[in-house]
């Protein structure tokens, strides 16, 4: 945010300041969404609606598991939310107790451990490292459990390294810590933004989440549907979590956006899904371009992101001083690990390629010459 504010100043002052920051989508709302959002506000569709959300966005959610994930949730399951942020929070207030720990992954998202503060829970970091695509193992996690752990909160694909847990190590966690007697929450934001292989879910491993399967599911309509500023999201929880959950949601927002909830309603729809994945095709190709072009210019990376629109790489020098020179120098906004890890910030930086490719290609070009030292 310092950095932000720093490269706000610059770009006053006349500079071309390139992001390399960016935490969302750099498109326009998809059409059918900018017209069903449109057409919601004329109809006066902007009352309240339950605070679980509209049924029929419910059910949507519902039928797009089955036809693409091949996983049956019934849509009494799903509770729609102001974007992943009010889900990540719900479940933290429904699930820790306080002074209840938390296992989360180091490096992750920086919210996470105030979602758990909230909750009155205690942040506990599990390291991670780029030999493990930085995500952890049941090992990891068991090596960490104590008896005030209360449970883990995991990101698939996960930000700021944009790797994602196997289908494996989703079934060996899942079964460990409920074997343990704790709880998996697992943010699944990026789920559809991934480039190598079809996008999964913890879902299709444990099928809907039980009294067996402690588990929540995460997810957002921010980044694969370019929604950000609509807020919106979900959750899919067991059911003996929905009265808890019910309760939070209306006391502390009574219910999500909803002219976004029912200009959500057409992200399932052909035409749209078609526009989200083109411009997942055009994330893969700034992937494919930035995972080659970095390491040329002096940027190393020992793991390779295929999902989300993020490089956690390894930064020349202390990663804070790095990235404050290299907006000073040439312009260009990298994130310093240390907002994402307690452990091994200084080393890291974030580079995110939610950008155009002619900004990443002027980007990356005035990185190499920062490096080679012939920048002005
Ligand atoms: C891993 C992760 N979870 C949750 C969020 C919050 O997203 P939302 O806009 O859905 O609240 C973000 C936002 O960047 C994120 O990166």
């Amino acid at each position: 945010m310092e950095l932000v504010k720093a490269a706000d100043a610059l770009q006053a002052q006349g500079n071309q300041v390139i992001h390399l920051s960016i935490g969302e989508p750099d498109f326009p709302l998809p059409k059918p969404i900018e017209q069903a959002l449109a057409r919601a506000i004329s109809e006066h569709k902007t009352r309240y609606t339950s605070a679980l959300g509209l049924p029929e966005l419910r059910e949507a959610i519902s039928q797009y598991y089955q036809s693409n994930f091949q996983v049956q949730v019934p849509a009494h399951q799903i509770v729609i939310t102001s974007g992943a942020s009010a889900a990540l929070m719900y479940a933290c207030l429904a699930l820790v107790n306080p002074a209840d720990t938390v296992l989360l992954a180091d490096p992750g998202y920086p919210c996470n451990k105030t979602f758990v503060q909230m909750a009155g829970g205690i942040p506990d970091f599990v390291q991670t490292d780029e030999a493990q695509n930085f995500q952890p193992s049941w090992g990891d996690l068991l090596a960490k459990w104590t008896p005030q752990t209360a449970g883990v909160l995991l990101a698939s694909p996960n930000n700021p390294t944009g790797t994602q847990l196997s289908k494996q190590a989703m079934r060996e966690i899942v079964s460990g810590v409920s074997n343990a007697g704790g709880f998996v929450i697992v943010d699944e934001i990026y789920q559809s933004l991934c480039y190598d292989r079809p996008a999964q879910s913890v879902l299709q491993v444990t099928g809907a989440p039980s009294e067996q399967t402690p588990l929540v599911v995460i997810n957002s309509f921010s980044k694969y549907f370019g929604m950000t500023g609509l807020r919106l999201g979900w959750m899919v929880v067991p059911e003996s979590l929905l009265p808890a959950i019910e309760r939070f949601a209306q006391n502390l927002s009574i219910c999500p956006n909803t002219p976004a909830q029912w200009a959500a309603l057409t992200c399932f729809a052909p035409e749209t899904l078609a526009i989200c994945e083109e411009r997942r095709k055009i994330f893969k190709a700034r992937r494919d371009f930035v995972v080659k072009a970095l390491p040329e210019a002096g940027i190393e990376f020992h793991s390779t992101p295929d999902s989300a629109f993020y490089v956690y790489a390894k930064s020349p020098y202390d990663s804070e001083r790095y990235c404050k020179e290299l907006l000073n120098k040439v312009w260009v906004c990298a994130v310093p690990g240390k907002d994402f890890s307690g452990f091994r910030g200084s080393e890291m930086m974030r580079l995110s390629y939610a950008n155009s490719m002619d900004n990443l290609e002027t980007a990356i070009e005035r990185i190499r010459l920062f490096n080679q030292g012939k920048a002005m």
